[in-house]
């Protein structure tokens, strides 16, 4: 049964970045009862352009900024195992609920920049529309680089309000791996992109 943790989630934060991740993570919680309705249609497009671009067939996958856990039936019935963690106690008891309908989903409360995992343990990391809320992004992809398996796939989003499209290609080069596949599409309000370690 899925259950809920609450791991590591301050190690290593310096109190500057916690007081704004704190912030965010509030404005999340205050809003959770309504994500869904909110965003649901929004998100199911990027996932869409993720499938078109990549195929996930992996063992291991970790969503990273799960939110409500709208992303966790696209990816179940894929994998043997998948991972859910986010900063928002209100969606992640969403996201629980959600991980209740399958066997092999569990979430736990983590910050995405200081994950409870080993490296390299997970064959797919997804990162949908997370970039924006992190005080360094780069230090972000840096996370999801370290516990990708090197074989592994990492799709992240960026929004568009939040990144210009220069700035979020830099982001990208800047991390050191490579851009698999890149989608910037008028009807999604983020850019989807594929990098391998
Ligand atoms: C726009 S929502 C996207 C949720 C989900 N990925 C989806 O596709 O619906 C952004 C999510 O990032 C989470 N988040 C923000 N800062 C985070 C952090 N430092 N660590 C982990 N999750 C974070 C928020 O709580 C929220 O659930």
């Amino acid at each position: 049964m899925a259950e809920l943790g609450y791991i590591r989630i301050l190690e290593g934060t310096t109190p500057m970045a916690w007081t704004s991740k704190r912030k965010v993570m509030h404005a999340y919680d205050v809003t959770a009862e309504m994500y869904d309705e909110r965003y649901s249609k929004e998100q199911q497009r990027k996932y869409r352009k993720t499938f078109e671009n990549v195929e996930v067939l992996v063992t291991t996958v970790l969503d990273v900024g799960c939110g409500s856990g709208l992303f966790f039936s696209q990816v179940a019935s894929k994998a043997e195992m998948v991972v859910g963690v986010d900063v928002s106690f209100k969606l992640l008891k969403k996201a629980n609920e959600q991980a209740k309908a399958f066997g092999n989903v569990f979430v736990l409360q983590a910050d995405a920049d200081h994950m409870p995992f080993r490296d390299g343990v997970f064959g797919g990391v997804f990162g949908f529309t997370v970039l924006q809320n992190m005080p360094k992004p780069a230090q972000t992809l840096c996370e999801l680089r370290r516990v990708v398996q090197v074989s592994g796939k990492i799709v992240v989003t960026g929004l568009k309000k939040a990144f210009r499209l220069e700035e979020f290609m830099d982001l990208l080069e800047g991390s050191g791996m490579k851009i698999a596949a890149f989608a910037d599409e008028e009807t999604i309000n983020c850019y989807v992109a594929a990098l391998t370690a």
